[in-house]
């Protein structure tokens, strides 16, 4: 009898009927293209590439023909799914004949791919087969689609420099939890970290603005591409973020002139200097770098930022005043909405669309209508930014700090206090759509984004950080509405998972919050 315990899905699909069996895989065991496209063909090297080295076969790629198709084969196919799954929903069958998943768009088979993966023992996560164990897929019946299309991570590469290799792991990682979404806050008060050609400065000065070699760093425009590629062929979109009009003096120690007194000063706590919006050159070189981040990135989304811009420079500054009067603004407020429709105007004309943290809605300055609206201040706002956000009409991504700031620790440290804790089942509680929207309005809540912020995050600290708890993330936004089977279930998968993530080369942290008796 092959080994075949019980599934331990995460995320969870949203329809699962589990059949009685095992799939044994074999030495003769085939990954067959159904069809003659070259994406079903990326699938199966990527599938075959995760398992042969666990499952320790061969499992060549050949062509579906009628005879060999159902011989205890894994067989891809992007025709014959049912109707109504949408692009990254799928099927998947499996019986003690063989394995199927059918979508109909790449990105479909490739979500079917993943959890096809999760349908084996622990050992086929890892590097090498288990001994006296067979690997066999449990037999089931599976139909599955997302609930949210923006399914993301955020990486603070702008506090903490993190190599290529690392994120690239951590891109495969995302892959199997079914993320799409790698979005990527290059720039901060504390490093500058894409290499721009016109502005070679700007990482020369700007990626070592901290001491401590494990902050320091940069990527050139190659290295970049080539993340934008590895996330591509694991059906992920990398979105660029390039931070206006705050959290940028990075750029101003290199060039002074971009702030208001061309005299950028460090402070130890929240930077007081940003952008001048009075000055032309600001926007010539905020138009450059963007020029070449477009031609980077292909993703029709550019994150423009806009949070915890402070204005005071901008009351003292004779240009930003200058700008207000000409312009018939009323405020610095304004001032910064006046810079966000600028920028996002300008890249609309390439084809790109802004994000922006959700203070972007509070300028006074309408926002292009296609503006989307990422949500972050809920332990101050709540709901609040989300609501307004859908009720005009714009597109929200979730990022409630309460919920998905994996930077915040699990348990009370004597800088976080208990209310800045999250552990995993706070996380399982979490709601992105807030309640009171209409049915339309709900639509416009498009997912939402775990942020690991890197103040404090050395590559050594962050799978401690990050999981479990980015297994709760990845089930709220791929998984049913419903709640399932409840928290105790999801916790059975999340120790299942967590030995996966082991045989994966990760380590986690704790699931819960460590209750002290003082508290
Ligand atoms: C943020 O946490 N300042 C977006
Ligand atoms: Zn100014």
């Amino acid at each position: 009898m092959p080994d075949s315990p019980v599934p331990s899905l995460i995320p969870r699909p949203a329809r699962v009927e589990w059949k009685e069996g095992a799939f044994e895989l074999r030495r003769t065991t085939r990954i067959l293209l159904g069809d003659a496209s070259p994406e079903t063909a990326r699938v199966a090297q990527y599938l075959a590439a995760k398992l042969r080295p666990a499952a320790g076969l061969p499992l060549p790629i050949a062509k579906a023909s009628a005879r060999s198709a159902a011989k205890r084969c894994i067989t891809l196919s992007l025709s014959g799914a049912q109707a109504g799954l949408g692009d990254e929903g799928y099927e998947l069958e499996a019986t003690p004949d063989g394995a199927a998943v059918r979508a109909s768009a790449a990105s479909g088979l490739f979500w079917g791919a993943q959890t096809l993966r999760q349908l084996g023992p622990d050992f086929l996560m890892g590097e090498r087969p288990a001994r006296e164990i067979r690997p066999a897929l449990r037999c089931c019946a599976i139909a599955d689609s997302p609930r949210y299309s923006w399914r993301g991570f955020m990486f603070d590469s702008g506090r903490h420099f993190q190599s290529v290799p690392f994120l690239k792991r951590y891109i495969d990682l995302f892959a199997y939890l079914k993320l799409n979404r790698f979005h990527w806050h290059l720039t901060e008060d504390q490093g500058w970290r894409i290499e721009i050609k016109r502005y070679p400065e700007l990482t020369k000065i700007g990626s070592r603005v901290d001491p401590g070699e494990q902050r320091h760093g940069f990527y050139t425009q190659d290295e970049a591409r080539d993340i934008v590629d590895y996330a591509a062929a694991r059906h992920i979109l990398v979105i660029p973020e390039i931070e206006i009009p705050g959290h940028s003096l990075a750029a101003m120690l290199s060039r002074p002139r971009l702030c208001c007194t061309g005299k950028p000063v460090k402070n130890p706590g929240h930077q007081r200097d940003l952008y001048c919006a009075g000055r032309e050159e600001t926007f010539e070189f905020l138009e450059n770098v963007l020029t070449e981040i477009c031609a980077i990135f292909p993703a029709p989304f550019v994150h423009i930022g806009g949070d915890e811009a402070p204005k005071e420079r901008w009351r003292e500054c004779k240009r930003c005043q200058a700008r207000i009067r000409n312009e018939g603004l009323k405020n610095e407020a304004e001032l910064q909405g006046y810079v966000t429709r600028r920028v996002a105007d300008f890249l609309a004309t390439k084809g790109r669309r802004i994000i922006g943290w959700d203070e972007i809605l509070d300028s006074g300055v309408a926002l292009p209508r296609d503006a989307i609206i990422h949500w972050w201040r809920h332990r101050t706002g709540g709901a609040e930014a989300a609501i307004r956000a859908a009720r005009q009409g714009h597109d929200a991504i979730a990022s409630p700090n309460s919920y998905t700031y994996l930077s915040f620790p699990t348990s009370p440290t004597p800088t976080h206090q208990l209310e800045r804790t999250i552990d995993l089942p706070k996380i399982w509680g979490a709601n992105f759509t807030p309640d009171g929207l209409t049915a339309e309005e709900r639509g416009r809540i498009l997912g939402g984004e775990a942020c690991l912020w890197g103040e404090h995050e050395l590559e050594e600290e962050i799978d401690y950080k990050v999981f479990p708890r980015l297994l709760a993330l990845a089930e709220l936004l791929w998984s049913p509405a419903s709640r399932g089977q409840g928290f105790a279930d999801f916790y059975g998968r999340v120790q299942r998972h967590c030995r996966r993530l082991s045989l994966m080369g990760f380590a986690h942290g704790p699931a819960f919050r460590h209750v002290s008796e003082a508290e």
